[in-house]
């Protein structure tokens, strides 16, 4: 199953030779079907939403609240309030680390993970300062998982809050997340799925995680940038203050004083990215039409060519052999340096991400600077396998 015609930049060429597009866990391509859905936005719907009376602002109300229905049904919530837009992952983590302040008591753990994104560190670090928590993080195993023995330690009575990732953009790792939600509501905790690396390689059902919160970029699952949803339970979030004031967030405003909506307008304060939306709706859309079986399965054939190639290449070391991998590998040649990997690679064509992929806690863990990280989404081929491969060698020779 061949879509990579879909994508236009695919057909380009980089540092003259064909692209080998492998940095997807930073940001996936996007389809014909989404750029044309956003200049057909512009060119014939473009209004503010919300506000006005006449047509073009209900045409553009109306895909905005497409979208809101499209993710309701791509995360299996129970209902269209309980999607909130926000710019992505990031401002989904830090507008939940702002709205519980209240709720966490000094003393009481914040629990992470070593494997996260500094998005899924740094705001609750934030939130610690404000209110005198700790963080704690869940260690992880010698194979690059999380270990679940740890993370027994460390969800207890006096956590408050636990937040990881569904799946780790540094080594790939699919988190057993829906044993530790578990373990985290039997404490009473609140819980938060940073959703950024599983949006095209997990099944998302929120209703059965039993997450109280759950974010995603749309950037990653080939719309634009700019956009993404936090889910979030409707009765908590009714029950949590507004993080951001403004227009659209408000029920009654006097000069001394407001009301707020329910969510999800309660948390979307001013004009939101509207053509953000159409663009993650028409991804939406774009999945839905897609054989997904049969792409995940070309691209789990694929990653483990890739990985079966990589090991045979003398000096170079796979860093991370989660039991569960997505389609992340991360890896070093011995004795070079992750960016002087990635430079040599980008000369042929070949983009990848190189360097500590925003997982410094992590990389300090392994003892390591970096990994050179290739990452595949479902229009990848064995063409690029090859290209990597062969790269990888001529790099290897090289340094
Ligand atoms: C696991 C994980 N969390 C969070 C983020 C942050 O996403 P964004 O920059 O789209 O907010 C990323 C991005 O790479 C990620 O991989």
């Amino acid at each position: 199953m061949n879509i990579r015609n879909d994508f236009p930049i695919l057909q380009r060429s980089s540092r003259g030779k064909p692209l080998v597009y492998l940095d997807n866990g930073a940001t996936t391509q996007k389809p014909q079907s989404v750029i044309g859905a956003i200049e057909n936005y512009y060119r014939s719907h473009n209004a503010n939403v919300h506000r006005a009376a006449h047509e073009l602002a209900e045409e553009a109300t109306a895909l905005l609240e497409a979208c809101r229905s499209k993710a309701k049904t791509f995360i299996n919530a129970t209902q269209r309030e309980e999607i909130i837009f926000t710019r992505g992952t990031t401002e989904g983590i830090n507008l939940v680390a702002q709205v519980i302040s209240s709720r966490i008591k000094p003393g009481q753990d914040i629990v992470i993970s070593q494997l996260e994104h500094h998005s899924n560190i740094v705001p609750w670090q934030l939130l610690a300062q404000r209110t005198g928590a700790n963080i704690k993080a869940i260690d992880i195993t010698e194979a690059g998982d999380l270990d679940l023995n740890d993370a027994a330690n460390v969800i207890t009575d006096n956590t408050a809050v636990l937040a990881i990732s569904h799946i780790s953009n540094g080594l790939g790792s699919v988190n057993p997340i829906t044993g530790l939600i578990a373990q985290a509501k039997q404490v009473g905790a609140l819980t938060l799925i940073d959703g950024a690396q599983a949006v095209l390689h997990a099944d998302i059902d929120v209703q059965t995680l039993g997450c109280d919160f759950y974010v995603f970029s749309a950037h990653k699952m080939f719309a634009p940038t700019g956009i993404g949803i936090l889910y979030g339970r409707l009765e908590l979030l009714n029950s949590l203050p507004p993080w951001q004031g403004g227009g659209e967030m408000i029920d009654q405003v006097s000069i001394d004083t407001s009301t707020y909506q329910q969510a999800p307008f309660r948390f979307e304060a001013g004009t939101p990215n509207i053509a953000g939306c159409v663009g993650l709706g028409a991804a939406f859309d774009y999945l839905d039409n897609l054989p997904m079986q049969t792409l995940i399965e070309q691209e789990e054939r694929l990653v483990a060519k890739a990985l079966s190639g990589l090991r045979q290449i003398p000096g170079l070391q796979i860093i991370g052999e989660p039991e569960n991998r997505a389609s992340v590998i991360s890896f070093l040649l011995e004795g070079s340096h992750p960016n002087d990997v990635g430079t040599l690679l980008d000369q042929q064509g070949i983009a990848v991400r190189s360097g500590h992929h925003c997982n410094m806690p992590l990389m300090t863990r392994l003892g390591i600077p970096g990994t050179v990280r290739a990452s595949f989404s479902l229009y990848n081929n064995d063409d690029d396998v090859t290209a990597l491969l062969n790269g990888v060698e001529k790099a290897a020779t090289f340094l």
